[in-house]
């Protein structure tokens, strides 16, 4: 670091917002498959038998949870270093969180799932950090052995396989995020290649989320100058919905404060906090997500997504004062964001934000319940994993002004 540099002055000011994007912005490459890369995607967690489209990773939780009878008395094995969205549908369930521990990259530590095995023990949820499969065969033989259900958390990792099978198979379910590597403004999804799930029936959560699911997707769209024409076209009646929005907002703060109960017009979602709202249990992803689910290139996603990871992970190899989390990215993975472990995270993350570079510090807030000594990897990590992207969507363009920051800010 520089801190000689102006950008690192104290009087720089932090951007509203990132100069490139931080999550995948649609365009009209989005339906294109890339050339020059191989021609099959991975498996993604949507080929499996059994599959229902909701409107967030968490709420997919939740479902699985109730799929599987979880109720009070019952314990969920939640792992140390956790998103805090996690948590919440097992209190949902009137069930106990138990975390376990991980290890320095963030492996999960099966000895310490045993020893928080208790005789209320019902279902383990294992996380696929940043796409990277844990190890799940060890995994599904414990669960097994212990008559323990296995939820695969698939919130980082749409698309992948380990072992021979996707990822999402090893588990009795899987929950993903869609939102996180399509783009969209909302989605998950509760699959299972094991149980079929016929106790989960949707309908649309109405015209309001409808449109607001399009329209959000559009606008961060336009935000980021793709579909342009588009944009120019429906320049008019963006502002008249603007309008629109306003008057329908004050009278939901009108009536709020006349007592009754406003439900938010979309989810909470890992873009914008922890929150758990079971009005959403039985709705369905938008019309709009599911278009896009449908038609978006997943060869394309997987194909950039693994390119731009290499190109970051060459970039910063061997640079001092930090490291990549995992040291390499095995064929059959499908990153979510490049993780790089940085000394002194605080400092370059006051840095990048300065710059106007996006960056995710996943599980920055752990649970307050939980002891902070139950697992000092997690804590480690949750403090010093500065995650950037890499995502489908970064123009060339964009891309080269994120090394080019990255180079800066982490110099060789
Ligand atoms: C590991 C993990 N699991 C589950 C979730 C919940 O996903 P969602 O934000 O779609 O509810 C998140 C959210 O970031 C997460 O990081």
């Amino acid at each position: 670091m520089t801190p000689s540099s102006p950008a690192a002055g104290a009087a720089a000011a932090v951007p509203a917002r990132p100069r490139v994007p931080l999550v995948p912005p649609l365009s009209a490459a989005s339906l294109r498959r890339v050339r020059g890369a191989p021609a099959r995607a991975l498996p993604g967690v949507l080929d499996a038998p059994a599959v229902r489209l909701v409107t967030s990773g968490r709420i997919a939780l939740a479902l699985a949870l109730r799929e599987l009878g979880v109720g009070p008395g019952d314990t969920v094995l939640l792992p140390a270093y956790h998103s805090l969205s996690m948590v919440p549908p097992v209190l949902w369930r009137g069930a106990t969180p138990r975390f376990y521990r991980v290890d320095a990259q963030a492996r999960a530590d099966l000895g310490d799932i045993a020893a928080q095995c208790d005789a209320g023990a019902r279902v383990l949820v294992a996380t696929h950090y940043f796409g990277f499969p844990q190890d799940l065969v060890a995994l599904r033989a414990w669960c097994d052995a212990r008559g323990i259900a296995l939820v695969e958390d698939c919130a980082h990792a749409f698309f992948g396989e380990h072992a021979g099978k996707p990822l999402g198979s090893h588990g009795d379910y899987a929950i993903a995020s869609t939102m996180k590597f399509f783009p969209m403004y909302e989605g998950g999804a509760l699959v299972s290649a094991r149980h079929a799930l016929d106790g989960v029936a949707l309908r649309s959560a109405g015209k309001g989320f409808e449109a607001k699911a399009a329209l959000a997707t559009l606008e961060y769209a336009f935000s980021y100058g793709r579909l342009g024409a588009l944009r120019a076209l429906l320049a008019l009646p963006l502002r008249a919905k603007d309008l629109l929005w306003r008057r329908i907002k004050a009278g939901r703060r009108a009536a709020a404060g006349a007592g009754a109960a406003a439900v938010a017009l979309a989810p909470g979602s890992s873009d914008s906090d922890a929150s758990f709202d079971p009005h959403w249990l039985d709705k369905r992803t938008s019309a709009f997500s599911r278009l896009l689910l449908a038609r978006v290139s997943r060869q394309r996603i997987v194909a950039l997504r693994r390119r731009h990871y290499q190109a970051l992970q060459a970039l910063l190899a061997g640079r001092p004062g930090c490291r990549p989390l995992f040291a390499q990215l095995p064929d059959g993975v499908c990153p979510w964001l490049f993780p790089l472990l940085v000394d002194d995270a605080d400092a370059a993350f006051a840095r990048v934000r300065r710059l106007g570079v996006p960056v995710v510090r996943f599980a920055e807030t752990l649970w307050p319940g939980m002891d902070p000594a139950r697992c000092p990897h997690s804590a480690y990590l949750s403090r010093h994993v500065l995650a950037f992207p890499c995502h489908q969507e970064l123009a060339p363009d964009e891309f080269d002004w994120l090394r080019a920051r990255l180079d800066e800010v982490f110099p060789a």
